[in-house]
């Protein structure tokens, strides 16, 4: 096992009816802006909830974060919580809410420069406004780490950023906000998950049974309890099952002392970015596809995946193949496409995005052998 630091400040708060525990984490003399999305929380009481906690509050508020948040919304949250004098960020909705209201949180204090240089240069931030998050939907693990995904509608680029200033105090995860999710981003949130998992999984033995075992435990939890999710929105245990195995999924516990390959979200975000795809169906384009690329040095991990996320049995050439297939099957079986042919992608977009990882001048993967060249080879068979 590889050494390593864990540390994570994130107060969960998980169960029915957790939302009236707001004014328990928020002090009494905060200046709250609480941000949301497109309305679907106006629609399903989560607002309601989280009004009627905040009764004796200062608080105002900002909708419309659209899905992949972009900075010109979020700089007009920027420049009205600057002159209103916010000092507490809430945020209420899925994972884009929660990803634009960190980078809010980094913003509103970064004022000698333009705040897009924590994305683009990665200018290192000092101080962040304290935030903490009401999720609505079981995804990205954005509810306990510190990471944000931000859009720019001018460039079509999307770019990330990761601080521990910007860890939620709190993350309120009521399994019951999840009931009025259309299918499209159960299925979503679903895969998004799996993939956090193997891309911290599906990488080379270094003997980290905990974090493999631990990796197994949240695959096989997505595999079992998703359908349940699917075909019954209201299953109360089957929703609680995915939220928490997508929480722990990117939480950084099972990147623990391993290695990791963060490859299909790399390459993924550029679809999002030129193309406008769901990001779970971005990643859907690729992983099947990078692990039939890199079969021969992943082929321990595949092989243990196998056999114990699949149960499958055979020689080692044939458990490989099979893991491949069963990845992709998992995925169709949620109704996410496997193939970038399906969304009009096209050698331009492949060229498009092999020229973005040239400028970028990185590999990445496991073993950083992931060129560029590669990123090409990984999106032709996704196109074949
Ligand atoms: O905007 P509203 O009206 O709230 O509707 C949203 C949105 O249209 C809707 N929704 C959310 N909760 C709902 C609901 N509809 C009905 N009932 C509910 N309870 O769902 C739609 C999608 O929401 P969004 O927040 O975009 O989805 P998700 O949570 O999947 O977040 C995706 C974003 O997170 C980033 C992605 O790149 C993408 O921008 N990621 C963040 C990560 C992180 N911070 O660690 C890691 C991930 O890999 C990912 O990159
Ligand atoms: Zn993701």
């Amino acid at each position: 096992m590889n050494n390593f630091q864990y540390h994570n400040p994130v107060r969960i708060i998980f169960g029915k009816g957790q939302i009236a525990q707001l004014p328990k984490q928020i002090p009494a003399s905060a200046k709250i802006m609480m941000t949301y999305g497109g309305g679907s929380i106006l629609k399903n009481g989560v607002y309601d909830q989280v009004k009627s906690a905040l009764k004796e509050y200062d608080f105002l508020e900002f909708g419309g974060i659209e899905p992949n948040p972009t900075y010109e919304t979020l700089m007009k949250a920027v420049e009205i919580a600057r002159k209103e004098g916010v000092n507490f960020l809430l945020s209420v909705g899925g994972g884009s809410v929660l990803d634009g209201t960190k980078f809010i949180a980094a913003a509103i204090p970064f004022e000698a420069e333009d705040p897009w240089h924590i994305l683009s240069q990665r200018a290192k931030i000092k101080k962040a406004i304290p935030l903490g998050a009401v999720l609505t939907l079981p995804a990205t693990g954005s509810e306990m780490n510190y990471y944000a995904v931000i859009s720019r509608s001018e460039t079509q680029e999307k770019k990330g950023m990761g601080n521990p200033l910007v860890y939620p105090q709190f993350s309120i995860l009521d399994p019951e906000t999840t009931f009025s999710l259309p299918a499209r981003q159960i299925a979503n949130g679903i895969a998004d998950a799996f993939t956090h998992v193997m891309e911290q999984y599906m990488t080379y033995h270094v003997g980290a049974e905990i974090q493999d075992r631990m990796a197994e435990a949240v695959l096989l939890t997505l595999i079992q309890e998703g359908p349940k999710m699917m075909d019954n929105p209201t299953d109360y245990d089957a929703a609680a099952n995915v939220m928490w195995a997508a929480t722990m999924a990117l939480n950084g516990l099972l990147a623990a002392g391993v290695p990791t390959d963060w490859a299909t979200h790399q390459i993924g975000h550029e679809l999002t970015a030129l193309h406008g795809i769901d990001h779970a169906r971005t990643l859907a384009v690729v992983l099947p596809h990078l692990l039939a690329f890199k079969k021969e040095t992943k082929r321990e991990k595949l092989v243990r995946y196998a056999k114990n996320v699949w149960q499958l049995s055979g020689s080692e050439e044939e458990l490989t193949e099979k893991a491949i297939q069963k990845t992709a099957d998992f995925y169709a079986s949620l109704g996410i496409p496997t193939k970038a042919s399906e969304y009009n992608i096209g050698k331009d977009t492949v060229e498009k995005v092999v020229a973005r990882f040239v400028d970028r001048g990185m590999n990445f993967g496991e073993h950083a052998d992931i060129t560029p060249e590669a990123v090409g080879q990984i999106l032709a068979l996704s196109l074949a």
